[in-house]
């Protein structure tokens, strides 16, 4: 088996942690733990970040998105939220611009109203599903996942959906369909730099069945107690918080299921740079840069400490097992 594990990324990712990851991520653990009598002051530092973490506010600017908070493992990471304000400026959506804060400046031309999915290719059941219909497909669920970005940041994000494996089941997948791709907006009239030729528009990205069934992987409508802001994907998205950023394609209009691995739009751009793959992973770099560390987006001041980044993005436990006997080194 050619999986990497990170145990040092698990024990301690930044001073100041001072309750190892998979600990308090794992309630059987968790009990041994303190029954060691190991648990003392950092218990009560973990149950103030608990609190922290289960207490997301509302940023009252959008319509609210209700959601009851996910008991899918993993789901709910005790780390620090982002500020909404950084999550909602620092961004990338390249069909409003490259620089991080054009999208936020923008995206305001993003037209969301009577929004459609197209499901086709391989399954039982396609078709134009109204948004409407999709909000409502299953129970709405907060999750707090953390987001890392190919370039090196990362952030802590309250997410509202509900796994993708919901839609998947709905729309009943033929026997030989083994890819689903995620096919973006690509308005030119609404959205600026489709046109440029920094992609082959529209943004594409996909997952292997598996992957998509897993209940980690995310259709996203909402952020912070509300409805996604233009520039983070509005009205619907994907959030896939094992693998790099940019596997979580912003603003879907069409899901297509496939046999054949789709070709996705970074993969076509530079194959060298972005594999099919793109799980988060310290050990294999990017060609022009080191993936083994993380800044901490709200994190930055001048002696801010650089995080190291987990395997799996810190989500091994829950998906390692999908990757059993690949070499991730050539499966990037
Ligand atoms: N989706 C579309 N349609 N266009 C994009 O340029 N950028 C990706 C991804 N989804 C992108 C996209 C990248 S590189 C990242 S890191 C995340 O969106 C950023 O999501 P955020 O801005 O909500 O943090």
């Amino acid at each position: 088996m050619l999986i990497k594990t990170d145990r040092d990324g698990f024990t301690h990712p930044i001073t100041g942690e001072v309750t190892p990851r998979a600990v308090y991520q794992d309630r059987r653990q968790l009990l041994k733990w303190m029954a060691s009598g190991a648990a003392g002051a950092a218990l009560a530092s973990w149950a103030g970040r608990e609190a922290l973490a289960q207490q997301v506010q509302r940023a009252g600017k959008l319509a609210p998105l209700n959601a009851v908070r996910s008991a899918v493992p993993g789901a709910v990471t005790m780390e620090k939220v982002t500020d909404y304000k950084d999550a909602t400026t620092y961004n990338n959506f390249y069909e409003f611009g490259t620089d991080k804060d054009e999208p936020a400046k923008n995206a305001r031309t993003l037209k969301t109203t009577a929004w459609t999915v197209e499901v086709e290719g391989l399954v039982k059941k396609p078709g134009k599903y109204a948004l409407e219909d999709l909000l409502k497909l299953a129970p709405q669920e907060e999750r707090i996942y953390r987001l890392r970005c190919v370039e090196g940041w990362s952030m802590v994000v309250p997410w509202v959906g509900y796994s993708v494996s919901h839609l998947v089941n709905k729309v009943e997948p033929l026997g030989n369909a083994k890819f689903v791709e995620f096919i973006t907006q690509a308005d030119p009239k609404t959205m600026p730099f489709v046109g440029s030729r920094v992609l082959d528009w529209p943004y594409v990205e996909g997952l292997r069945m598996d992957e998509a069934m897993h209940p980690l992987a995310l259709l996203s409508f909402g952020m912070y107690g509300e409805v996604l802001p233009n520039q983070n994907g509005a009205p619907v998205r994907l959030v896939v918080p094992w693998k790099y950023g940019f596997k979580s394609g912003k603003s879907i209009v069409k899901i297509r299921f496939s046999e054949q691995m789709p070709k996705t739009a970074w993969n076509k751009a530079a194959a060298n740079e972005y594999g099919f793959y793109s799980n988060v992973n310290p050990h294999v770099d990017h060609p022009r840069w080191s993936q083994a560390t993380e800044r901490r987006i709200g994190e930055d001041g001048l002696f801010a400490k650089k995080r190291k980044t987990l395997m799996f993005n810190g989500y091994e436990a829950q998906v390692g097992q999908l990757y059993a006997g690949m070499d991730l080194k050539k499966n990037y």
